[in-house]
């Protein structure tokens, strides 16, 4: 008999829509058709990283997840910021991040989980010159390995002890940090299109 789906196996089930939803909607900005469309979608994965900041640093979820703390990057992405010579983007979004509780963990869920779709990116940075050194930092593996890196964080999850109402905030928080996203690429798409009709 097949034992339950573990709590990351129905994390993925469950956001697979919204996943697919900001994958194609990434793609279809074009981010490794040039250097300008990159610097596009490197602001939102700046404001991204810079606002799940305070939950990678959060007391309490480093006691539960040690080493959270460090996986945070916030400052890979600055970097690449500064790399491209950007300007540090200012746009706050409407959506408020949970502070506190378990719908914490999904957001993390959603940051973390971007580090293993970053490999292609990775790569297809090279086409425009872009390194884990230089301007796609935030896309590089871990030291440890990418896979070995997310299978801890992984494990870490599944290893909390969550009630159900827990575990329904855990995955309301991933739905909501997909949303977010979203969010952050139709705004991007807006100001784009409204940028080109202004000749
Ligand atoms: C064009 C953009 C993207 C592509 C091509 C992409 C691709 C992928 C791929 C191939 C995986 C699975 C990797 C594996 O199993 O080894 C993955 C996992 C994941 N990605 Fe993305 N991704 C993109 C953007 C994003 C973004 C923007 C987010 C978050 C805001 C995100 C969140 C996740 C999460 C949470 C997982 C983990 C799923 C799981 O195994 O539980 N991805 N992505």
């Amino acid at each position: 008999m097949r034992g339950q789906p573990t709590r990351l196996a129905e994390l993925k089930q469950s956001t697979r829509t919204d996943h697919q939803s900001v994958d194609d909607m990434v793609m279809a900005m074009a981010p490794f058709d040039s250097r300008e469309n990159y610097t596009r979608f490197l602001r939102l994965q700046y404001i991204f990283h810079r606002a799940m900041r305070p939950l990678y640093v959060a007391d309490d979820l480093n006691q539960l997840m040690p080493g959270l703390a460090d996986r945070s990057r916030y400052a890979a992405v600055s970097k690449d910021i500064a790399d491209m010579g950007c300007e540090v983007p200012d746009f706050r979004s409407r959506q408020d991040i949970a502070q506190i509780g378990m719908a914490r963990v999904g957001w993390l869920y959603v940051c973390e989980g971007s580090s293993l779709g970053a490999a292609f990116l990775l790569k297809a940075a090279a086409g425009i010159g872009l390194t884990a050194d230089f301007g796609a930092r935030h896309l590089a593996a871990h030291a440890d390995g990418r896979g070995r890196h997310w299978r801890e964080f992984v494990d870490q999850v599944n290893s909390l002890a969550l009630g159900k109402n827990e575990d329904e905030m855990v995955r309301d928080g991933a739905c909501a940090a997909f949303e977010f996203f979203r969010n952050l690429l139709m705004v991007e798409a807006a100001r784009t299109a409204d940028t080109q009709s202004q000749g």
